[in-house]
């Protein structure tokens, strides 16, 4: 099992599928979880900052979450919500969202039965290697400088650059800031900064330790 973390635009989610796809592993994005509840609370319009109500949803829905790293999926009551997820009012309210105490809860017991059930997977995260599965067989947290993050993110979302390098800065310091499993290096983590080193890089990197060809 492989724990990927690190803030938004560092190429997590695209390093993580394609070591998952490299190593016939499963892969699990625990950031669209996140998304999903996100999605459901403001589809029955409930304030994002209501810690109550958003625990509450998160109890009732039915979240599913696709594991094949070619075409992974997320459905919240049969739902899919793939597309949705990414938009921007889903991102502007997931942090107040992943820091219900109670929504986490939930979650990483549902991320932790994913794991389990798996022969090989690639899990990417914020507190994976820290939380979900502290004896992961590699943990990896990756980072980039701000401005790489915010051109790969405002690339990936067609957004405007300033206004993503904002809203990047504002997350990541609430994700990192908050009470319950904030964003943080698992001490044992092997760090890479993806702001020179390509993406194929990175994950030939990640195999060869897994091969136990470079000691991690
Ligand atoms: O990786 P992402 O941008 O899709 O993550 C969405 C949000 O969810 C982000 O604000 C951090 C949060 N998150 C978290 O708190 N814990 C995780 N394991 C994954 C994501």
């Amino acid at each position: 099992m492989v724990a990927v973390d690190g803030p938004s635009g560092s190429g997590k989610s695209t390093v993580s599928r394609r070591l998952a796809a490299a190593l016939g592993a499963q892969y699990l994005d625990t950031g669209a979880m996140y998304r999903a509840v996100t999605w459901a609370a403001l589809a029955s319009s409930i304030d994002p900052q209501d810690a109550e109500a958003i625990a509450k949803v998160a109890g009732e829905i039915d979240l599913e979450v696709g594991t094949d790293p070619d075409a992974p999926y997320t459905r919240v009551d049969g739902t899919p919500v793939d597309r949705a997820i990414r938009g921007p009012e889903v991102t502007g309210a997931v942090s107040a969202v992943a820091a219900v105490p109670w929504v986490r809860q939930l979650l990483v017991a549902q991320q932790r039965k994913i794991i389990g059930a798996a022969a090989r997977i690639v899990v990417e995260g914020r507190d994976i290697g820290t939380v979900v599965a502290p004896d992961a067989d590699l943990k990896v947290y990756l980072t980039a400088s701000a401005a790489a993050r915010a051109r790969r993110r405002s690339e990936e979302y067609a957004a405007d650059l300033s206004a993503t390098a904002a809203d990047l800065d504002r997350r990541d310091r609430f994700d990192s800031t908050r009470s319950a499993d904030p964003l943080q290096r698992a001490t044992d983590a092997v760090v890479l900064d993806t702001t020179e080193l390509g993406i194929d890089e990175v994950v030939a990197r990640l195999r060869a330790m897994l091969d136990g060809r470079v000691s991690a």
